[in-house]
């Protein structure tokens, strides 16, 4: 790293970015002789996380205090959107509908709807985990709506960079990942789940590969695998750092060839729909566009809505695409549904510091699967890079904030750096180019050489650990109602290891769809869609003392609008 290098850097950091240059000798050489930071040991971990982790900071969660759930401890952010209002256009549907006295008796709140679309399977979402529902769905000939609250595949799937975990290779087994998940997931996993996951695996990466997904190679053909954090064996498969973008767009293409999917973009779903017996029937969707409301009607809904990235818990800037805003957990809350582990949120521990304008997006781990190390101000290692995430995180935020290590950038944050030029030093000239094309590119156009520079980084929100509670074949506690992919809780347990979202969203959207198909399949005709499921809870809302106000789902993060959550 020449002086010329850092002039790309304000004052302030450049003499901290020398000092990363300075060491990197000496850690090089520690590496090629085997000596490296240990790992810490189950206990320290556990100290670490009470005391740096965000999830354990004084006031950031509460109990909610309503619905099937109640008693569960959650970020407060999140309790107050789950334990809201519906939106505006609920209440307006049904005074078209003729019930004057909707707005206000609860019990009033259950008049049939007439449908503005009938169809054998609705997927609400559409990332990833929606988007292989609607295909397996269509393959076993149902017919399928999928509503996306953006355009289909704007999703955190396609902002995915570092890869998914498959064990394919000789050294490993799914025996060795699902013990991985559980150790990272500190044993709170639900096993089912996660012996579902790791031995349909394989399978999955086949899948991909015949709908024409490029995964990393050698020449030989040989699929190439890196480490995660907290992976006992190297099982990362990626396509260079956009890997979610390369699975969504063969996703997508796979899905443009069947006719039995229709699509309804801008159409976020505001509220499900449910029958006298407590059946998911469907769901009401308001287009983002108009503000008009569609009633689908449908005999199985799949819901795949992603997480709740974007509401900027305890003001932690994000990784998430816009669109994760918890949509899904509000709606299967209102209907009944259980939630689990959502006391635990994910925090990524490289989301960028600087440059400032990139602030919280993602530094992908990859870059730390192929040597690159953290480091503090003094050009120092303080934590093995490759721990669990949950780990890594406290770590980095215990340097900057209670040892004074960081480095504080000129807009007023604190990070720490993030070596990426070892990264050829220990694979060779190229490997940065080859390995991670999109950030090399990206951080060319601003000036800034990851063959050369180290980034600073400090955690961001990145992914919701625990959300809906599914049975191994997609299914929930409600008939009709199957679910996959973020929205859901317990293949991480309270804690999800790199590369297992990806995997995730492939195994249980094909279970979802292969399942609500099947359901769909031996349903009779729905009748009387409705939205019953709503009296119950908002008469619980009413006698907790929770007065109409805030309203959800969110659909979009409020920025520049001032909204109590
Ligand atoms: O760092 C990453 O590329 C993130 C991967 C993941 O969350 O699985």
């Amino acid at each position: 790293m020449s002086t010329n290098y850092l002039s790309v850097f304000p004052e302030a950091l450049r003499e901290s970015a020398r000092l990363v240059q300075r060491s990197r000798e000496a850690r090089l050489s520690n590496r090629q002789r085997g000596i490296r930071i240990e790992s810490l040991s189950l206990s320290d971990r556990r100290a670490l996380l009470a005391e740096a982790h965000p999830d354990y900071r004084e006031g950031g969660r509460r109990a909610l205090v309503v619905g099937t759930s109640k008693g569960s401890e959650m970020p407060c952010e999140l309790a107050n959107l789950l334990e809201s209002w519906p939106r505006p256009s609920i209440m307006r549907l049904l005074k078209e509908q003729g019930d004057s006295q909707v707005a206000s008796r609860a019990g009033a709140w259950i008049e049939t709807l007439t449908p503005d679309i009938i169809t054998d399977v609705l997927v609400i979402g559409g990332g990833g985990a929606g988007t292989a529902a609607a295909i397996v769905a269509a393959e076993k000939g149902a017919k399928v709506v999928l509503a996306t609250k953006l355009r289909h595949g704007d999703s955190n799937t396609r902002m995915a960079e570092g890869g998914m975990q498959v064990a394919d290779h000789e050294c490993d087994s799914p025996a060795q990942h699902f013990l991985d998940i559980m150790g990272g997931g500190h044993f709170s996993s639900n096993a089912d789940l996660v012996e579902a996951m790791v031995t349909e695996a394989p399978a999955i990466l086949r899948w991909l590969e015949e709908l024409g997904m490029l995964f990393d190679k050698y020449p030989t053909g040989r699929m190439k695998v890196r480490h995660g954090g907290g992976t006992s064996r190297k099982r990362v498969h990626a396509a260079g750092d956009v890997t979610g973008l390369e699975m969504m767009r063969v996703l997508k293409d796979r899905m443009n060839c069947q006719e039995e999917i229709s699509v309804l973009q801008f159409s976020p779903a505001v509220e499900l729909l449910t029958d006298e017996n407590g059946r998911a029937v469907g769901a009401v969707l308001e287009q983002i566009t108009t503000g008009k409301v569609i009633v689908v009607q449908a005999k199985a809904v799949i819901l795949a809505t992603g997480g709740f990235g974007r509401l900027h818990f305890q003001g932690f800037p994000t990784s998430n695409h816009p669109g994760a805003t918890a949509d899904g957990l509000v709606l299967a809350y209102r209907a009944g549904v259980p939630l689990r582990d959502l006391q635990n949120c994910q925090y990524h521990p490289t989301g960028v510091m600087f440059p400032e304008k990139l602030t919280g997006l993602l530094l992908t781990e990859k870059f730390r699967g192929l040597g690159a190390q953290i480091l503090n101000r003094h050009g120092e290692e303080f934590v093995f890079s490759l721990e669990p995430r949950d780990v890594t995180t406290a770590a980095i935020i215990r340097e900057c904030t209670e040892f004074g290590n960081g480095v504080t950038v000129p807009g007023g944050g604190v990070g720490v750096w993030l070596d990426i030029p070892m990264i050829d030093f220990i694979h060779g000239r190229g490997t940065i180019e080859r390995e991670f094309p999109g950030r090399y590119k990206e951080y060319h156009a601003m000036g800034l050489d990851l063959r050369q520079v180290p980034l600073l980084a400090f955690p961001t929100l990145h992914y919701q650990n625990g959300g809906v509670v599914i049975w191994p074949n997609g299914g929930t506690d409600m008939p009709g109602l199957f679910a996959a992919g973020e929205v859901t809780g317990g293949v991480h347990g309270r804690n999800r290891l790199m590369g297992n979202a990806l995997l995730e969203i492939m195994v249980f959207g094909r279970r979802a769809g292969l399942s609500a198909a099947e359901f769909a399949a031996t349903s009779r005709h729905v009748q009387d869609p409705g939205l019953g499921h709503l009296e119950a809870f908002l008469e619980q809302l009413e006698s907790a003392g929770i007065q109409p106000g805030i309203t959800a789902p969110r659909l979009l993060p409020t920025y520049g609008t001032v909204q109590p959550v």
